[in-house]
């Protein structure tokens, strides 16, 4: 089906073009009117005429097949308002199509999504649950947009630090250091390591050393590596089973994967001449970066220790996902303070010849989470939050909710759910918030039953689902067709209907928070609606008509919040 925004998109944009080719009629929903177009202001400034006559000119050449009227308001904004039999053609289709209105695209794209990538050893933090999240959700609304969508989590799993790791395990015995690892102790063991590079000069020397075997490919060595590596993404797959995420073992490639590539990547850099030896470093200077000072900034390929860094691998990761993967569009989950690392590695890809224009690269940053006292989240004595232990916490909180709520559940059920609540709180709090900016984790306010929360979005779910549950029959709603009669009715209609453009526009924004803000507004109709019309009681078309609506409501809440990686039970 054609999406209802698509219909009139098309009609605008048709009139527009014949004043200007390829004018832009910027159309959204609004609330004056059931759609407004913008667009009219910057045309008219671009050929110099007044706003309101081209408005004029616009709405006498526009195709008005379902429309009602279309008036000119303010400065010039077009506001159109829908027949009702176009609305109840549209929602008839609506109701037969499982994608709601959502169309395939013509190609589907190749679309690379680095996310996640917590690194080997070391605790799952705060940043990693952001990375984690909002790429997941990320992954399943190019999914279900209908593109190939190829997961990397590029963990972090090579570099000096693992000759301290694997003496340490050494010093430990393999059976008790991978005890403590598997119990995702990873933090403890890490700083036990540090401490002993630290004081004990023997130590540090065989580190040392164990780095030099490592690269050298030392067969024991590697095998102690790989015990590290097992242990501690077998841990993370725990912490994504908790958290309902759709990575998968086979979609790690850490660093390690791309070591056989970084002799080529110099070679090929300086094949094109981009190579400068800066103190004893293999660096590019990419036109364009530089630093506080005004001098060029480097991207250091190769250290003056011989050594491969962060910036070489990612440069081998652009190139094997354009050219092995044939990415049509790289996106990079990570925080925001990297975000001078990436635009420096897209900036010397492209001086390579690894990344073509057409190929589209996005840095997804995100802010920070902060604690309660509004500065980085740590636990009281300066250390990293524990994602797991996050977790377990708001699920026992859950379960106290549940149980202080009158329901008809039993233990085990208000046990099952208190898991799905949870994360609802958790994922919902982070994908809500424009990424860019910080956010305080709280876990009461994450978990309140009201307001623009998870736990609300899945309890606006469950409820519609029990007004069918309460009509004891299966329904067929078939034969239903809508009047649209009373204002929360249309106005509820009209809030379904605009599933496919909140999804699109969240989805080339990149935001998953415009997908939130879209389902807390049709959570907030659907009150309205019910609060305005009874269902059960109602009769004949009427009664068809608002359970045809209540159908198409918990479809699109459920929909949106699995899309949004949040389980929505069908009761609570
Ligand atoms: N492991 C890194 C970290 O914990 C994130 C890696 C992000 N991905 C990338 N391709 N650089 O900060």
């Amino acid at each position: 089906m054609t999406s209802t925004y698509d219909i009139l998109y098309e009609r605008l944009a048709a009139t527009f073009d014949r004043v200007q080719p390829g004018a832009e009629p910027v159309l959204r929903q609004s609330e004056h009117g059931d759609y407004q177009a913008n667009g009219v202001m910057a045309l008219a400034k671009t050929l110099g005429r007044a706003p309101r006559d081209l408005a004029a000119e616009i709405m006498a050449d526009l195709d008005l097949a379902g429309i009602a009227s279309v008036g000119v308001a303010g400065p010039g904004f077009l506001n159109i308002t829908l027949l009702a039999s176009f609305l109840d053609q549209q929602l008839r289709e609506v109701l037969v199509d499982q994608r709601l209105g959502v169309a395939l695209p013509t190609v589907a794209k190749n679309v690379v999504i680095d996310y996640s990538a917590p690194n080997v050893a070391k605790e799952m933090h705060v940043g990693h649950l952001r990375s984690t999240v909002i790429g997941d959700a990320l992954a399943r609304m190019y999914r279900f947009a209908g593109h190939h969508v190829i997961a990397r989590n590029h963990v972090g799993d090579w570099g000096t630090p693992f000759g301290m790791l694997i003496e340490h395990l050494i010093d430990l015995g393999e059976e008790q250091a991978l005890a403590s690892l598997s119990i995702g102790d990873l933090d403890s063991f890490y700083r036990a390591a540090r401490k002993t590079f630290e004081e004990d000069d023997n130590f540090k020397e065989r580190s040392r050393q164990r780095v030099v075997a490592l690269q050298s490919g030392d067969p024991e060595t590697r095998r102690l590596w790989q015990l590290l590596v097992d242990e501690s993404i077998s841990y993370f797959a725990e912490v994504y089973a908790k958290l309902d995420v759709t990575l998968q073992p086979s979609d790690v490639v850490g660093e390690s994967y791309y070591n056989d590539m970084l002799e080529s990547v110099v070679t090929d850099l300086e094949a094109h001449g981009l190579i400068t030896v800066s103190d004893g470093a293999l660096c590019v200077f990419p036109p364009g970066f530089t630093n506080r000072e005004g001098e060029p900034l480097p991207l250091i390929v190769k250290k003056s220790d011989e050594g491969f860094g962060y910036a070489a691998t990612d440069l081998a990761a652009v190139r094997d996902r354009v050219t092995n993967l044939e990415a049509d569009e790289l996106l990079y989950v990570v925080g925001a303070p990297q975000s001078q690392h990436f635009d420096m590695i897209y900036a010397v890809a492209r001086l390579a010849g690894w990344l073509p224009e057409s190929v589209r690269c996005e840095h997804v940053a995100f802010g920070n989470v902060l604690g309660p006292d509004r500065k980085m989240f740590k636990t009281r004595s300066g250390e990293t939050v524990k994602l797991v232990g996050l977790i377990d916490e708001a699920t026992e909180r859950a379960y106290v909710a549940l149980e202080e709520r009158k329901s008809d559940l039993n233990d085990r059920q208000r046990r099952e759910l208190s898991v799905q609540v949870a994360r609802a709180a958790i994922k919902y709090a982070d994908l809500s918030t424009e990424r860019q900016r910080d956010y305080v984790f709280d876990l009461d306010r994450m978990l309140a039953f009201e307001g623009d929360t998870g736990p609300y979005l899945q309890y606006a779910h469950a409820r519609v689902r029990s007004i069918f549950r309460r009509l004891g029959a299966p329904w067929d709603g078939a034969s239903a067709s809508f009047a649209l009669e009373n204002d929360a009715e249309r106005s509820l209609a009209l809030g379904l209907l605009a599933f496919p453009e909140a999804f699109h526009l969240a989805l080339e924004s990149l935001q998953p928070h415009r997908l939130c803000v879209y389902l807390f507004d049709l959570a907030q109709r659907f009150t309205a609606f019910y609060e305005a019309c009874p269902v059960l009681s109602a009769v004949g078309h009427t009664r068809d008509e608002r359970l045809a609506l209540c159908e198409l409501s918990a479809r699109t809440l459920n929909l949106g919040l699995s899309l949004l990686g949040i389980d929505a039970p069908d009761q609570m």
